[in-house]
């Protein structure tokens, strides 16, 4: 087990490129499952995810190759084999694998998922989705069951905008009998990039980034050739990182209209932020003025940059608000911070930012992905040198993050835990 040290304060310049996004591909992969030849994604990110559900596409049979950041999946081979424990249980989006194998196999049994604690994270819209189609679904110790005789086109409305759920339906309706139409749907920018896989598949699907989506289901899918997105919340922390101590950041390979809400939210704090085709130059200012804001479905402020952005807003002048409206829980990274002596209140929903404090290098532990994204960006505001573990939850989410802060001129390096440690961590 390693921990992260951060050496603080210095001021970061260069160029950072962005990789695949995470929660595209966390989908992406599942999806290939779909096909009967060879699926090949291109720009996959180095994250342990990615590692983990080809390790289970491996467990039902199929062929995976990886070649840099591309990704070759043969599933010609593969097995409805039921996947009640182990690896399911590491990530979240291993529910991605319910709605793909039922779509191909019409049964699959899936272990609960997991994946980061942000306080409840039902998925009762994709059973209601999946129940829809046709199928019939029980619970037992812990995994889902689901199987179906046949899977049938269906007006599916959603009660709660769930990205999960959308891709979900999504991935069981293309190969169901019929029309399928999902209300309600989700639009972030990795539903449109699994929808584009899945039409190169060959599915009909119309409205995708809105919030119906229409699915004309088809008997067979085949391989094709897909090239995965810009992750938007990699690129967003990088932003947040340069407008907190950049003298000069330009982000490379990123899509700016996906950063709308959080490019508006750094410029009302006095950042100056310039966009090009594929890129965004972005850089600080020693005067940052505080705003509030209010995560919200895309294209509103996205919860995976709530918890980044809070660690900006200790430097800003006064008071901040950050009201949580999708995950009202995401605050594991306040106590951290305040370690950091940030001076932060959580009120509910909210999170109440008085600023601004010099941060304070400590030694901080990160409880799931994107608080240990505020933890680093902390670390490198502060004074002094912060320790972060935890650094499985980091790896889940960010592709070679060392590396890219290193080149960014930041002092950043992974050193293995002391045995002590490694007790202490075990009796927390
Ligand atoms: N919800 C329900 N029932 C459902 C599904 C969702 O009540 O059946 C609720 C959730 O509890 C939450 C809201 O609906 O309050 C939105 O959840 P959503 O289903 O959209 O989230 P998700 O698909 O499980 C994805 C990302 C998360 C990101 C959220 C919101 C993946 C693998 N995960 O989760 O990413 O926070 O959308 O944008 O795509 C991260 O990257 O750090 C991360 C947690």
């Amino acid at each position: 087990m390693e921990k992260l040290k951060i050496a603080g304060g210095y001021p970061l310049k260069g160029t950072v490129r962005i990789s695949g996004a995470k929660n595209s591909a966390v989908a992406l992969i599942p999806a290939t499952i779909l096909a009967e030849s060879p699926v090949t994604i291109e720009g996959l990110p180095n994250i342990s995810d990615v590692e983990i559900l080809k390790d289970l596409l491996e467990e039902i049979g199929g062929k995976v190759t990886i070649t840099d950041d591309e990704m070759t999946v043969d599933p010609s081979t593969m097995i409805s084999m039921p996947l009640p424990n182990g690896k399911v249980k590491k990530l979240r989006a291993s529910y991605y694998l319910m709605g793909a194998m039922l779509g191909r196999f019409k049964k699959a049994v899936i272990g609960l998922p997991g994946g980061c604690h942000l306080g409840p994270r039902p998925i009762d819209q994709h059973i209601k989705g999946f129940e829809a189609l046709g199928a019939q679904i029980t619970n037992e110790q812990g995994a889902i069951y689901l199987r179906a005789d046949e899977l049938r086109g269906a007006r599916i409305y959603l009660d709660v905008v769930s990205v999960g759920a959308t891709i979900n339906i999504m991935l069981a309706a293309v190969r169901a009998k019929g029309r399928t139409i999902i209300e309600n749907a989700a639009k972030e920018p990795e539903i449109i990039d699994v929808a584009t896989l899945l039409t190169n598949m060959g599915a009909k699907i119309k409205g995708a980034g809105t919030d119906v989506i229409r699915i004309d289901g088809v008997d067979s899918l085949h391989g094709c050739r897909h090239t995965i997105i810009p992750d938007r919340i990699e690129a967003g922390t990088y932003l947040i990182l340069g407008a907190a101590m950049g003298e000069g950041v330009l982000i490379d390979n990123v899509i700016p209209q996906h950063l709308e809400s959080l490019i508006a939210k750094l410029r009302e704090m006095g950042v100056t932020v310039e966009t090009g085709d594929d890129q965004v130059f972005v850089s600080g200012t020693d005067k940052l003025k505080t705003v509030d804001i209010k995560t919200l479905v895309y294209p509103g402020f996205p919860t995976d940059l709530q918890q980044p952005f809070t660690s900006l807003l200790t430097r800003a002048t006064g008071s901040s608000v950050v009201t949580d409206t999708i995950y009202g829980a995401r605050f594991k990274h306040i106590d951290e911070l305040r370690r950091m002596n940030a001076n932060i209140k959580v009120e509910g929903r909210s999170a109440i930012i008085n600023g601004p404090v010099q941060l304070q290098g400590a030694k901080v532990k990160a409880s799931d992905l994107r608080a240990g994204a505020a933890l680093v960006i902390a670390g490198l505001m502060a004074e002094g040198i912060t320790e972060v573990t935890g650094l499985e939850h980091i790896d889940r989410g960010y592709s070679n993050l060392v590396e890219k802060l290193n080149g960014l001129g930041a002092t950043v390096w992974r050193e293995a835990l002391t045995k002590e440690e490694v007790e202490q961590m075990k009796n927390t």
